[in-house]
């Protein structure tokens, strides 16, 4: 075994020692109870936009993304555009790594990667933030819900001459438009990559934790996700790519970070025969 093998493999044990370690788990499953009510999330920034976001949760999307190699990465929930800046300068330094390995000059305009957001309400001062970011030129964005037929359309308009796609829901986080969501773009995800969903974790809190907001235990992400599984096992969805839609949950992703917002929520597409 060489000395890279071996590193993996002692990562391999210590995630799985990790996966094993249930008080371990309660202390982040607790940690993240109390630090939810301060908004923790809310306090950091990609490249100077606020994003809304654990930063485990940031490192997670930057693994998925450089392993995906996405040419349009779908994102429903804008806010103040952080996590489609973070995207986009995932996008932007896969561009720059492909232009070193083919020993060619960057060309802006020639990359095709694109991030594409989706949101209700686009507020105007974080609209013109986003166009006026240095990498507004690789974020296109939609207003409107994002499970009206309209936007649905305008999305897969958007996606037609794209073939490998990454998806990341973290809009309204009721059961059922979660539920819309996957039902709507999961079939966008192309072979290996994911559909990442959000704020799964809010089943795993206290149920009054959320007063003022239409979600809570047993009406959010992971509910969406649990239904939408069976859903595939049951009646069986097509691809966009026509394949029978199929995904795991990345349990790997889920044992390492341990805080995350987003358990049962980074569902990698597995590939399956036509
Ligand atoms: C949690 S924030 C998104 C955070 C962002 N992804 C980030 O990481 O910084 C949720 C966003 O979803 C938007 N939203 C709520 N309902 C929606 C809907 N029906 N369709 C699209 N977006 C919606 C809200 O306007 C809000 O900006």
């Amino acid at each position: 075994m060489n000395q890279v093998e071996q590193f993996e493999n002692e990562v391999r044990e210590n995630i799985t020692c990790l996966s094993n370690d249930i008080n371990l788990k309660n202390l982040s499953l607790r940690w993240l109870s109390e630090i939810t009510p301060y908004k923790y999330a809310y306090n950091f920034r990609s490249l100077g936009r606020p994003i809304i976001q654990l930063p485990q949760d940031m490192i997670a999307l930057q693994e998925i993304i450089w392993q995906v190699r996405p040419d349009l990465i779908v994102e429903t929930g804008i806010a103040h555009g952080g996590s489609l800046v973070q995207s986009a300068s995932m996008l932007a330094l896969i561009d720059y790594c492909e232009a070193v390995e083919l020993s060619k000059t960057l060309d802006l305009k020639a990359s095709r990667r694109m991030v594409l957001g989706i949101d209700i309400d686009i507020r105007a001062h974080n609209r013109v933030a986003i166009e006026t970011h240095p990498l507004a030129h690789k974020i296109s964005m939609i207003q409107g819900s994002s499970i009206t037929p309209e936007t649905i359309s305008k999305v897969y308009k958007h996606a037609e001459n794209y073939g490998r796609i990454l998806v990341c829901l973290d809009s309204n986080h009721t059961h059922d438009h979660v539920l819309a969501e996957m039902e709507a773009y999961a079939p966008l995800v192309s072979v290996g990559s994911y559909c990442v969903v959000f704020d799964t974790l809010i089943e795993d809190m206290a149920d009054d934790m959320f007063p003022d907001r239409p979600w809570g235990k047993g009406n959010n992400p992971k509910t969406a996700v649990w239904e939408y599984l069976q859903r595939l096992k049951d009646e069986g969805r097509k691809a966009k790519d026509g394949k029978p839609l199929k995904f795991e949950y990345d349990r790997m992703m889920e044992h390492k970070l341990l805080i995350t917002a987003a358990p049962n929520g980074y569902l990698k597409r597995l590939n399956t025969p036509q």
